[in-house]
């Protein structure tokens, strides 16, 4: 049994991690969560009260981040301010939380020794080539776009210096597009599944011809508690699933679920500097630690994202209309 610190528990990937550990391991958990826009209380109910605890609070507060990490044995970091188009209108608050709040946090964890895992992102790699036949390795240098990228590539830099420096006991994961059930209608897949719910035209970027590497939430969290029960302190994993898409692919079957023509949909203003394709080589999670995604259809993933959204829309509708307002202001 651990004492494990989650911070951003109550975001997308965080809560399906802290379900994940509870059902699948007897740790004990701790969120710690400033509950900003995209945190969602409903996503943590139901689980075991003397397994779990809540604490709302800012990982860029140094005092009570020290308190927490004296009483656990390991923290994962998933807070952060995490999309893309929000960082071009406004990058303080990701200069904030993902560079200062990860400082705060290894500063904790090189006091107390205790094990710290990292999560972060593909992006920090740029883009691909639609063409080019390599994909994202450990060894693929940096060269992120967006200023929501460059803060998560600096926060690796951050890990990456307190292990060599300091002997902090890190491992860092970048992993590619998650989708799957309690994703924030912002993102790609869940706002254009909720307009359709509310018929309304799906809304792709540019022409459409982006490639995003999607995989399930769920192989991401089996992945990390992996790297954070197996892997060598120090080094990079990358967690992907094959699942290479065009964002004009990934509408047609949310279309066509609904039974729509594949082509309902509008092409709006394209993101400044948006990456083209993203993909991921998973060969050394497989070769080193023995992961396998257990999500390989994606058609079914998407299918069972949908049919969530359609069954919990108390869950979604509060934040659907301020996010589209947003949205309608950049021409979107
Ligand atoms: P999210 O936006 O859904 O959730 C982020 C959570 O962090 C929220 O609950 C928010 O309240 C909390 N938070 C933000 N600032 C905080 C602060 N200063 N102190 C405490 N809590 C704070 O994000 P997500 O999509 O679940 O992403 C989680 C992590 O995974 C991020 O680090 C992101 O970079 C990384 N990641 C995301 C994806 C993806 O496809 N969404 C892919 C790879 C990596
Ligand atoms: O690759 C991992 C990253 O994936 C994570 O680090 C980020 O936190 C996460 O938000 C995600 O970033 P993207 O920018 O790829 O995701 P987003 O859902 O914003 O967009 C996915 C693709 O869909 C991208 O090519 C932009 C496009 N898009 C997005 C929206 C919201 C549209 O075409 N229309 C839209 O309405």
């Amino acid at each position: 049994m651990r004492r494990l610190l989650i911070t951003g528990g109550a975001g997308f990937i965080g809560s399906n991690f802290v379900h994940y550990v509870l059902e699948n391991t007897d740790d004990h958990v701790t969120v710690l969560d400033s509950l900003t826009y995209a945190a969602n209380l409903a996503s943590l109910e139901g689980l075991p009260a003397g397994r779990f605890r809540f604490v709302e609070g800012d990982i860029c507060d140094a005092t009570l981040v020290d308190g927490l990490f004296d009483t656990h044995d390991a923290v994962v970091h998933y807070a952060a301010e995490s999309h893309n188009d929000n960082s071009l209108v406004g990058p303080a608050p990701f200069v904030q939380t993902n560079l200062v709040g990860t400082f705060t946090l290894l500063e904790a964890a090189r006091r107390t020794g205790i094990r710290y895992h990292h999560i972060s992102t593909d992006e920090v790699y740029g883009d691909l080539e639609f063409d080019d036949p390599a994909r994202f390795t450990e060894s693929t240098p940096y060269n992120p776009s967006s200023p929501y990228s460059s803060t998560k590539a600096g926060s690796d830099l951050l890990v990456r210096a307190w292990v060599r420096s300091f002997g902090v006991r890190a491992t860092i994961s970048n992993c590619s597009n998650n989708y799957g059930p309690r994703q924030h209608v912002e993102k790609f897949i869940p706002r254009q599944i909720t307009n359709v719910i509310d018929g309304v035209r799906p809304r792709l970027y540019g022409d459409g011809l982006n490639v995003r590497d999607w995989i399930h939430a769920d192989d991401h969290s089996s992945a990390v508690l992996r790297i954070l029960d197996a892997g060598r302190i120090g080094e990079t994993y990358l967690i992907g699933a094959d699942g290479e898409k065009t964002n004009r692919e990934v509408v047609e079957l949310i279309l066509q679920h609904a039974g729509l023509a594949p082509d309902a949909y509008d092409l709006v203003t394209d993101r400044p500097g948006h990456d083209k394709r993203y993909a991921i080589d998973w060969s050394k999670l497989r070769d080193e630690l023995g992961w396998e995604p257990r999500y390989r259809d994606f058609g079914a993933g998407i299918e069972s994202t949908i049919d969530w959204y359609r069954e919990n829309e108390q869950w979604w509708r509060p934040q659907k209309a301020a996010t589209e307002q947003k949205y309608a202001a950049a021409g979107q």
